[in-house]
């Protein structure tokens, strides 16, 4: 017989991990940006809205499938819908592997920027020469040891399990990450930059919100929340059956939201704050992220040598407590199908990971067809091209799948059971229609957008 299936030590283990999963790159990365890109306000009361009509329903559903089924994705499919149901698993373990390979190497740069900091804080500031990211991007031997750092932090603690793993990583991690984030906010609130940020994130203005805006915020929040590919089945799995799967996922979906607007408030208050910084923006993120905000914390910030080396222990906390859920998606696909032991499985997969990080961490200048092919255009290399794929096909597509499943396949008796109701309430009634056909309805509107060229990564 199977052993049984390890569970949360604690009611907010799964909330700390889940949270920890949906907290990361998004957040700090890619939130403010698209923010900023789509100029604010009203892009922000639209993610809300897609936040709740999708993102919290779609959370209790693969929290759902996981807790009903007691199994990863893949099985989870097969048990309550058969075989071709498996399908949706599938992709999501597909999905899993290709965000981990590029996600680690971009984690990866934390620990250069963190190094970095630490040495600027107890010396003195020197500014990067000009190019000198580009030059990082493009070293081979240090993106691929940066990326193997992140790779064996990640394995090592999956490899340790739930309780004593995952559980306990996040329980670190996760209130470090809010205090640091918090002491951050309180700063950047402190410059002259702050009413200005304010108003441009919560003051709507409709007519200044692009078209591609309304389905980017969509897309992102598949992201930003982890679903779409079942890590949520996962790590519901492992969720007590007292629990209430409303209020676990309404906990992460609320931690989740608060990390993102706060770190977009931080942002557009440091950037409102410096006069030429808009320019040096340079239309990436990651620029800002690595190279500006750096050099603004020494020169701009008070108290800038403790918060420079602190924000990036930030990042990389919040990328590594998201690495470790993806690797377990995969992980724990292996012990439940193939009946590996955790070790074995852990260290199978991780190199298996390693190896597609390895093509991605050359595709930044350092290896010439993997830096510039386009198999989409404007997407040149392979970490954008598996950006790309993940972001626009793989996660709304296998949402789309979760969402129809648990909608119209599994049954409402077999939906209500697991929920802990024995009639259909009002929030019931909606939470099943948003499944039905508002989150399809969205999604498929993203997909056929795609489906023409519109590029959402
Ligand atoms: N949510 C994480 C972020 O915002 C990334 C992530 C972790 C993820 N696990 C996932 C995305 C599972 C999709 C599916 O950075």
């Amino acid at each position: 017989m199977a052993a049984a299936r390890a569970h949360w030590g604690s009611r907010f283990g799964f909330v700390l991990a889940a949270a920890g999963s949906a907290v990361g790159l998004g957040n700090l990365w890619k939130f403010p940006y698209i923010t900023w890109e789509n100029n604010g306000g009203a892009f922000v009361i639209v993610y809300l809205v897609a936040i709740l009509v999708l993102g919290l329903p779609i959370m209790m559903a693969e929290i759902l499938i996981g807790r009903r089924a007691q199994l990863s994705a893949v099985p989870a499919f097969e048990k309550l819908g058969g075989k071709g149901w498996s399908i949706v698993g599938w992709l999501g373990v597909a999905s899993g592997t290709t965000i981990l390979s590029y996600y680690m190497v971009i984690a990866g740069w934390s620990v250069r920027s963190f190094y970095q900091c630490l040495v600027w804080s107890f010396t003195s500031y020197t500014p990067p020469a000009e190019g000198d990211f580009g030059a990082f991007l493009a070293n081979a031997p240090l993106q691929i040891g940066l990326t193997a750092i992140f790779s064996v932090a990640t394995a090592f603690i999956v490899y340790r399990g739930i309780g004593g793993g995952i559980e306990k990583a996040t329980k670190i991690m996760m209130p470090v990450l809010i205090i640091i984030l918090l002491y951050l906010v309180g700063t950047a609130l402190t410059l002259d930059g702050r009413d200005e940020a304010l108003s441009m994130l919560f003051t709507p203005h409709f007519d200044q919100l692009p078209a591609k805006g309304y389905l980017e915020a969509v897309g992102h929040a598949f992201f930003t929340l982890s679903l779409g590919l079942g890590a949520m089945i996962v790590y519901g799995s492992y969720i007590g059956k007292k629990e209430s799967i409303f209020g676990a996922a309404a906990w992460v979906v609320v931690l989740d939201t608060l990390f993102a607007l706060f770190a977009a408030i931080a942002m557009f208050t440091i950037i409102l704050s410096v006069p030429e910084m808009q320019d040096r923006m340079s239309g990436s993120t990651m620029g800002m992220l690595f190279i500006t905000l750096p050099d603004l914390f020494y020169t701009n910030m008070p108290g800038g040598r403790i918060l420079a080396p602190a924000f990036f222990i930030l990042v990389g906390f919040a990328a590594l407590s998201s690495t470790i859920s993806l690797g377990e998606v995969i992980t724990s696909l292996m012990i439940d199908k193939k009946g590996w032991s955790r070790p074995k499985a852990t260290i199978i997969c991780a190199g298996g990971v390693f190896v597609g990080s390895i093509l991605a961490a050359l595709s930044l200048g350092a290896v010439e067809p993997l830096s510039s092919f386009e198999l989409i255009e404007g997407k040149p290399g392979v970490l954008a091209t598996l950006d790309h794929m993940a972001a626009n096909w793989m996660l709304p597509l296998g949402g789309l799948g979760i969402t129809i499943f648990v909608g119209w396949f599994l049954g409402r008796k077999n939906a209500m059971e697991e929920l802990g109701i024995t009639k259909p309430s009002l929030p019931f009634t909606i939470w099943i229609w948003c499944l039905r056909i508002v989150a399809p309805a969205a999604i498929i509107a993203l997909l056929v957008a795609v489906a023409i060229g519109k590029d959402f990564s």
